[in-house]
């Protein structure tokens, strides 16, 4: 059977295609009848579905993390896209081709990890570029940085994901470092050094989960043993400068709240944090305008940005239009304001629940 892959899919026809179980909810309706409420996942995406009928004659055979042959049809609710099941059966994990569920990065990890050696050998500080150079190019680590996860589900949650995030970070800290005349060397650091530790506290493959390490020491702490240990292999490295590193990793989410025992108190570690928060906030609105199933240009609340974000590019004018043409853009512009009033008029008492009546956002 050909993969239909979730981002094709589209119309009201009937489609059958194999997914991997996200989530799996058994529900009972106001009458007590059983139905499933679930997320499935492929490599373009999620969907939520809904199996209305039959549920509790197969309740046991379907489980969160399986892989299950649907048929049903695509439908629209509350402006969400959702998938109504009619039928479902539960597959062995040796029939389906295991690369169509992994989510992954776009850009190539052996690119990104020599983009990544590039920039620590251009640093000009000789202990940092030594320190930085013998982590990454350490096998297990440069293996684990090349399939890795930067996160369980929030950002950068695919294959890749944390070389793509540390990457993002360390090529920002170039840019920024330099714009705030702060040590590039320290920065670069911290961005390379701040979440390698999630090669440790998260495990890898399909369904990611925290280690027994990652739940009770964390990537913040783990990151201070490695610098310990390969800095100790370093003939005379500074021992303030390695207090400089560890203040860094130790600070970087930025608040107690947020699991650093320290808040961020040199340039070079407010600016890692900065950097960091900036990635990862626009990496989620990366994922969010790819993935949200949402109709129209909003998508639903997004938890991890405490908003709603707007899906669609903005207005873009690289020439001048016509007055009648760009009248017809503004169109939601000039429906949203209330009309002119005219001189010597006594001003209409205009509730905002009229103003706002016949405005409508178009899909
Ligand atoms: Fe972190
Ligand atoms: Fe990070």
């Amino acid at each position: 059977m050909t993969k239909l892959f979730i981002s094709d899919l589209q119309g009201k026809d009937e489609v059958e295609s194999i997914f991997l179980v996200k989530i799996f909810n058994t529900m009972e309706d106001k009458s007590g009848k059983k139905y499933f409420n679930l997320i499935l996942t492929d490599s373009s995406g999620e969907i939520e579905a809904r199996l209305w009928n039959y549920a509790s004659e197969i309740e046991n055979t379907i489980t969160k993390n399986c892989f299950v042959k649907v048929r049903g049809k695509l439908n629209f609710y509350q402006g969400r896209k959702q998938f109504i099941i009619n039928h479902i059966q539960k597959i062995d994990q040796t029939d389906v081709s295991i690369d169509d569920f992994v989510m992954k990065s776009v850009e190539d990890p052996e690119v990104m990890y020599k983009r990544l050696l590039k920039i620590v050998d251009s640093l000009s500080d000789v202990y940092i570029r030594d320190l930085l150079r013998s982590i990454i190019t350490d096998g297990e680590i440069a293996r684990r940085l090349k399939i890795w996860q930067a996160g369980k589900s929030i950002h950068h949650a695919y294959k890749s994901g944390l070389l793509e995030h540390i990457l993002s970070c360390t090529e920002l800290a170039l840019v920024v470092s330099k714009h705030y005349r702060a040590n590039e060397n320290y920065v670069v650091a911290g961005c390379i050094l701040h979440d390698l530790c999630k090669i440790y506290e998260l495990t890898d493959g399909m369904n990611v989960e925290y280690t027994e390490e990652g739940k009770l020491v964390g990537h913040l702490v783990k990151g201070l043993e490695i610098v310990d240990r390969y800095s100790y292999k370093i003939k005379n490295f500074p021992h303030y400068m390695k207090m400089h590193l560890k203040h860094i990793l130790l600070s970087h989410h930025g608040e107690f709240a947020y699991g650093s025992p320290k808040i961020p108190q040199t340039a070079e570690a407010y600016l890692v944090h900065l950097i960091d928060l900036m990635d990862s906030k626009m990496g989620t609105i990366e994922q969010v305008k790819k993935n949200d199933s949402t109709t129209g240009h909003w998508s639903g609340f997004v938890k991890h940005l405490d908003r709603i974000v707007y899906k669609s590019d903005l207005p873009y004018y690289p020439e001048y239009v016509q007055e009648e043409e760009f009248q017809e853009r503004a169109e939601v512009k000039v429906a949203l304001s209330p009309k002119p009033i005219q001189r010597n008029q006594p001003e209409p008492k205009t509730s905002l629940g009229k103003m706002l009546g016949n405005f409508k956002i178009e899909d």
